[in-house]
């Protein structure tokens, strides 16, 4: 449906990795072949929370847009681009400022949650406090109408509709209010179980080699229960066999549930099956990181021209608003 518009954007704030491959990028492209589709990187965004390092930024950013064509987004079908590189964003961010209030922004749960969980760094910034108003206008510029997120970046969309809501009331209904789309992202713990993330040491990137990613996976933390091969295991308390019910065909699936709640299998074997069955899938993906790192100039290409084709929209959208509020 060419005239349905989907966007989405990761924050440019480390390599990528597995859970942004299975949590995003894989289902945003899917979705280039059913939908008009723009994507980007979020840099400012980063700014929200990294605004003291910015020495990083650029090799993130270079990994991101290589991670990008590595997952399959193609350029023929979507539109890739870098937020920075559309100055409208920040225009309409500063406009849309204007008629927030700003307890609806104290009232979004990851405000007060990453001031308490991020201790190292002062959140106390007007920049962090206006996150959602910039995302807001990350979305409506392109007027898009569903968002594909995870769960946690609802109350984001959520208040991208108020605040085009608000917007459409005030002077003329120039935006659609977007919803998100809620895509079933399988659970990816990281490699010890917790969350997967760079801080956390415990992450599959997508920069990876094949084998450095079996070596991890061997080290790979089990049922820590499971102290010797003849002990019963439990699966549902397993980072292995959660990535086995990503990776793995149904009946390697039964094969091991069963397996390791009889001790008929060792978590040896379990993890040099699930090795196998991710790698299979992965394979091109990392194959294709691998390709693109060689060639940095092309990346840059893809994502400068992306950005040309995305800033016309924006600009097309800049003059409805300057019309809206009598600004011409
Ligand atoms: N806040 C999103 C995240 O942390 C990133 C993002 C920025 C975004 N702007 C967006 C996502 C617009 C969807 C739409 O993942
Ligand atoms: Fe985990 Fe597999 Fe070992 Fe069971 S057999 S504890 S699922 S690694």
């Amino acid at each position: 449906m060419a005239n349905i518009r989907v966007l989405s954007g990761i924050r440019s704030s480390g390599t990528l990795h597995l859970g942004n491959y299975l949590g995003a990028l894989r289902n945003w492209a899917t979705l280039q072949h059913q939908y008009e589709c723009y994507y980007f990187i979020a840099d400012w965004h980063a700014l929200t929370t990294d605004y003291a390092d910015t020495q990083v930024l650029k090799e993130h950013m270079l990994d991101n847009m290589a991670g990008f064509l590595a997952a399959g987004l193609d350029p023929e079908r979507c539109t890739l681009f870098i937020q920075s590189r559309v100055p409208e964003h920040a225009e309409l961010h500063l406009l849309l400022s204007m008629i927030t209030p700003v307890p609806w922004l104290e009232r979004v749960p990851s405000y007060k949650e990453q001031q308490q969980q991020i201790r190292d760094k002062d959140l106390t910034t007007f920049g962090f406090l206006g996150y959602p108003v910039l995302q807001t206008a990350d979305i409506i510029i392109y007027k898009a109408n569903y968002v594909p997120v995870g769960i946690d970046q609802v109350p984001h969309i959520e208040i991208s509709r108020d605040i085009a809501r608000r917007f459409n009331h005030l002077y003329q209904p120039v935006f659609p209010e977007p919803q998100p789309l809620l895509t079933e992202t399988p659970k990816v713990p990281g490699l010890d179980g917790r969350k997967m993330s760079k801080s956390y040491n415990n992450a599959i990137y997508l920069t990876d080699a094949p084998d450095e990613i079996a070596s991890k996976i061997k080290v790979m933390m089990t049922d820590p229960a499971r102290k010797r091969r003849s002990d019963p295991g439990n699966p549902d308390v397993c980072p292995v066999f959660d990535f086995h019910k990503v990776y793995s065909p149904a009946e390697t699936i039964a094969l091991v549930d069963h397996g390791c709640r009889t001790a008929e299998i060792g978590c040896i074997d379990c993890k040099k099956m699930m090795s196998m069955h991710l790698l299979q899938e992965m394979r091109p993906v990392l194959e294709k990181r691998q390709e693109l790192a060689e060639r940095p100039q092309e990346v840059i290409e893809v994502f400068e021209e992306g950005s040309k084709k995305a800033r016309e929209t924006a600009r097309t959208t800049m003059g409805e608003v300057r019309e809206a509020m009598h600004l011409v």
